[in-house]
């Protein structure tokens, strides 16, 4: 099958171009390498993989990408992810994650694509009581961010009911794993690692007791394809573990990888930080079968020895991520 995947030089983006491929799709990546990397590529390129660089901002590059590759199947990947960012240029973060959707939506109803489109639980639902919390928990964002990605869902929703493009909706929790960017939204297993690798101390904002759903990439990769093996779903599915693990369970974790002190520094909590965030998957394990089954152990342990690979100039991730 021909599959396009936006945002395909990212963290998340290339694990998925790699797995897809691994399936024997003739696959194509649209980015514009704002935080993606080629060298997140270099293995898709080797393999075949097409390549428009191309801004999801602007209607006319992606039309023409979509047009010219006319694949079956867009996941769309391709976002502004930083929180901060979205705080500090909320008119950025929409252009990109709501008008950039909208130009993939364009696009796919023209050549008659169905679309995966990749969303945030971790940022949507907000500050709820209901943890791990459903898909039917009315979305209460807490930044810009969460705000423009919950209006994409529901751009995606519009264009089924209006045109009858097939879309359903992936919302993450907090993905962790090979080629994170420490500045990303769920950036403190890779800052860690970064840090432990450094032979320097974590930082704790707070009590350190603050939860969220840390998912291994190669789990939500394998989220995406059963959403790609079920054409029939429609709507959102959370694509989590279901369990909650600390700030401070996350360093006890890294703690035996360590090589000198890695005991925690305590600083201020941050303002508008949310206490819990846990995704309840029962929708996503009932409808499609699928189940996150990386353990955060086993999962810390690839991301450490990417971690340390990296520091020697080689690019392990293929090896190191799962097939889904
Ligand atoms: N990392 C997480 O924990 C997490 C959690 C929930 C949802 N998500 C979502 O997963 C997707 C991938 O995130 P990621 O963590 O891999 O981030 P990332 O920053 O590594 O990947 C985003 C990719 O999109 C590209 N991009 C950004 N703006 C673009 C534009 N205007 N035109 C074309 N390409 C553009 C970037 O160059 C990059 O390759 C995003 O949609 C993000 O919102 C991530």
């Amino acid at each position: 099958m021909k599959v396009m995947v936006t945002g395909g030089a990212g963290f998340i983006g290339s694990h998925l171009v790699d797995t897809l491929l691994q399936r024997g799709h003739a696959l194509s990546v649209l980015d514009d390498f704002s935080t993606g990397i080629v060298a997140n590529l270099h293995s898709a390129l080797r393999s075949g993989a097409t390549l428009f660089r191309a801004d999801v901002r602007e209607s006319v590059e992606v039309s023409h990408a979509v047009r010219t590759f006319e694949p079956a199947v867009i996941f769309h990947l391709a976002a502004q992810a930083n929180v901060r960012t979205s705080v500090t240029d909320p008119g950025l973060d929409a252009r990109t994650n709501v008008l950039g959707t909208i130009n993939v939506l364009e696009a796919a109803r023209a050549a008659d694509a169905a679309v995966i489109n990749v969303s945030t639980g971790g940022a949507i639902y907000g500050d709820t009581d209901i943890v791990p919390t459903p898909e039917t928990v009315e979305a209460l964002p807490a930044a810009p961010y969460g705000q423009s990605k919950y209006c994409a869902e529901r751009y995606v929703g519009l264009y089924g009911r209006l045109h009858g493009v097939r879309a359903a909706t992936a919302r993450f929790a907090n993905v962790y794993g090979p080629r994170q960017d420490p500045r990303g939204e769920a950036g403190v297993i890779a800052i860690y690692c970064g840090l432990l690798e450094d032979r320097k101390r974590p930082v704790v904002y707070g009590t350190g007791r603050q939860t969220r759903d840390y998912v291994y990439v190669g789990d939500v990769v394998a989220g995406l394809l059963a959403l790609l093996d079920h054409p029939e779903a429609r709507g959102e599915y959370n694509i989590g573990t279901g369990r909650e693990s600390s700030v401070l369970d996350i360093v006890e974790a890294l703690r035996p990888h360590a090589r000198g002190d890695f005991a925690p520094d305590f600083a201020d909590a941050r303002p508008g930080e949310i206490e819990r965030s846990c995704l309840d998957v029962t929708r996503a394990r009932e409808t499609l079968g699928w189940t996150a089954e990386v353990e955060l152990t086993k999962g810390l342990e690839h991301t450490m020895a990417w971690a340390r690979a990296k520091r020697g100039s080689v690019d392990p991730a293929p090896e190191l991520a799962p097939a889904a």
